[in-house]
């Protein structure tokens, strides 16, 4: 059985410009210990799916389908079933590390509150299991740190106290949503180092939510790219980069910044994405596509398997793409 079933996951946003559907009809599994990467330009609806699992969607929002983990239904719990799956079973961590920590505390007694609180510590215990796990990020001289306040570590040292924080109950899943999309280069690839390196060390089952196909590369065996809201591929990484199956994945690679164009915007997908009040009938991707017919604004084929583990949503064949 997957840790994690999504099954038709469906997010709507009543708005006054009418509704807006933000993840379509979506379904995936993880096991324990797998890493998956949702890929997707801005907008296509990797947050809100995050949300809808960890039942923080905004007040405006609402899910169906079915969300299990290890085969209970979590989607649409109320707080007292979803807080304690929040705190020890699911963590997520997000691009901005301050959406996580309390700037008027210091460190040691955010980390601690949450050991006392989940995990029944006492409170000297509590701050040594931080300083702890503040070594297991490397912060360099956790011990003396721990007593700081947020604002006293730099961007990348207080994504590193986010990471610690999320992982203080030890979680089977972490969520990470553009983890590293705030920072610049050399840090980014510290801290995608630095998440290898636990994932392997702690065996948490993880969801690297990016906007960039590279990122995925080194550290997801599964990928999963998103367009409108919708499941377009879904794969094995390296057949994946080896042989993307779709035409917006091929977009999302060539879009992958090369060292020697550092700090050019790529726009490698000609076209903006789509208006998500306006529920298409056929592919979301159809108007940006170059391989699109009339058939693709009409209807979408359903997700199918086209090779051991890779699945494809689209109209034209391998053949016709090739
Ligand atoms: N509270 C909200 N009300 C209306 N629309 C929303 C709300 N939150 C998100 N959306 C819309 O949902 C879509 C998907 O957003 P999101 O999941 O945040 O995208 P991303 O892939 O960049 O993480 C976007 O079109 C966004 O504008
Ligand atoms: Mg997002």
């Amino acid at each position: 059985m997957a840790l994690l079933d999504i099954k038709g996951l469906t997010v709507r946003f009543d708005t006054p410009d009418g509704v807006v559907t933000a993840v379509n009809n979506v379904t995936l599994s993880l096991s324990r210990g797998e890493t998956l990467g949702i890929v997707g330009e801005s907008g296509s609806g990797k947050s809100q799916l995050a949300f809808a699992v960890m039942g923080l969607l905004a007040k405006n929002g609402r899910a169906t389908g079915s969300v299990t983990l290890d085969g209970k239904e979590i989607l649409n719990a109320p707080p007292s079933v979803i807080n304690p799956i929040r705190a020890q079973k699911i963590a997520m961590i997000f691009q901005d590390p301050m959406t996580s920590l309390n700037p008027y505390m210091r460190i040691s007694d955010q980390m601690a509150e949450v050991l006392v609180h989940h995990r029944g510590m006492a409170n000297a215990q509590a701050v040594a299991e931080a300083v702890r796990m503040l070594d297991a990020v490397k912060i360099p001289d956790a011990a003396g740190r721990v007593r700081l306040y947020p604002h006293e570590f730099s961007g990348g040292m207080r994504q590193r106290v986010m990471i610690a924080m999320s992982l203080l109950c030890r979680p089977e899943i972490l969520i990470a949503d553009e983890p590293t999309t705030a920072l610049d280069v050399t840090v980014q690839a510290q801290i995608m180092t630095l998440l290898s390196d636990l994932q392997r060390d702690f065996g948490m089952a993880t969801i690297l939510i990016t906007h960039d196909l590279g990122v995925v590369a080194g550290f997801c065996e599964n990928v999963l790219v998103l367009y409108g809201g919708q499941v377009m591929e879904k794969s094995p990484t390296d057949p994946l980069f080896a042989a993307p199956s779709h035409p917006y994945t091929r977009g999302l690679l060539s879009a992958i910044p090369r060292v020697d164009q550092e700090g050019e915007e790529l726009d490698a997908i000609p076209g903006s994405p789509p208006n998500m009040t306006m529920e298409p009938k056929g592919c979301p991707f159809a108007p940006r596509c170059t391989y699109a017919g009339e058939d693709c604004e009409e209807h979408l084929s359903p997700l199918t398997e086209f090779a051991p583990g890779r699945f494809r949503a689209c109209n034209r064949s391998l053949e016709e793409l090739s």
